[in-house]
């Protein structure tokens, strides 16, 4: 019996489930998608490209039927859905049939406009206050998707504290079966993910670069990890349009003291 349950297994090998970001050039790269439940880091500097990457995320995730939650506490809720809807993002719909939510993590409900959302932290410093909208608002929505913009808002004042931040998080996160992404602020000259063992708490980074390389910025993405599958290890050139990131899986730009190449792989 203990053989046929070998070989059971064996000719049945465990199928690992993937959520499949459909940002162009990005599965590719992950060999397929975030392995479901995942908690990944999107890191990187200012401008570099993280909220839309993971604004992008949800929309593909709500056109996909795996409704959403986005967490604002870097820009007011009216702003967030003003720059999606720039990219043809225009969530407002699937939150009216209660399939998409923002959380307004920023206002801390002042202001007229504030009034009017319905997830509201009242004390955006309270990371317990906002574990628990971000539940209801999880609930609510039965979303599958996640995103919280930016965790370093969260540790900003007490850096000691990130990483056990992350770890409720991701207890919160995973365990309510959602894939999510944690969007982690980094200086120009940082080398790091942003906060100290938030890296080793995440099943997942993704790194995004700007490089000045003769009188031009340049972008790339690389992923230093994610649990549970391969993925590419090079860093790959990416391009924001009108239509989103797109990401240039076959192609990896090499950088060598302040001279950038991009070679087709
Ligand atoms: N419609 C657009 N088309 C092309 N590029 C755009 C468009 N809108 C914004 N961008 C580029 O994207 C950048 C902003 O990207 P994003 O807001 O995702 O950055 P970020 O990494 O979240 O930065 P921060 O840490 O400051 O919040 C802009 O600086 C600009 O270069
Ligand atoms: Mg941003």
């Amino acid at each position: 019996m203990a053989a046929g349950l070998i070989v059971g297994l064996r000719s049945m090998p465990y199928q690992l489930e993937r959520v499949k970001t459909g940002i162009p050039g990005f599965d590719e790269i992950l060999d397929g998608g975030i392995p479901r439940r995942n908690v990944v880091l999107i890191s990187g500097g200012p401008g570099t490209g993280k909220s839309i990457l993971s604004q992008q995320y949800l929309w593909n995730g709500l056109r996909a039927g795996e409704n959403g939650v986005y967490v604002a506490l870097e820009e007011h809720p009216v702003q967030v859905r003003v720059n999606m809807a720039q990219f043809g993002w225009d969530v407002k719909p699937y939150e009216r049939e209660g399939s998409f939510a923002i959380v307004d993590a920023f206002t801390g409900g002042i202001g007229e406009a504030a009034k009017r959302e319905k997830y509201v932290v009242r004390d955006p410093t309270d990371v317990g206050l906002l574990i628990d909208v971000l539940k209801e608002a999880i609930r609510d929505t039965g979303a599958q998707r996640v995103v919280i913009d930016s965790v370093s808002t969260l540790y900003l004042t007490k850096p000691s504290v990130a990483r056990s931040v992350v770890m409720m998080l991701k207890r919160v996160l995973s365990g309510m079966g959602t894939t999510s992404l944690l969007v982690s602020q980094v200086s120009v000259t940082e080398r790091g993910f942003g906060g100290p063992g938030v890296e080793h708490a995440a099943d997942g980074i993704v790194r995004l670069d700007l490089d000045e390389v003769d009188g031009e910025l340049k972008r790339s993405l690389i992923v230093w990890k994610m649990r549970g599958t391969r993925h590419s290890m090079r860093r790959h050139p990416f391009e924001i349009t009108s239509k989103g990131i797109v990401v240039y899986h076959d192609k990896v730009l090499k950088l060598d003291r302040g001279r950038a190449r991009e070679e087709s792989i």
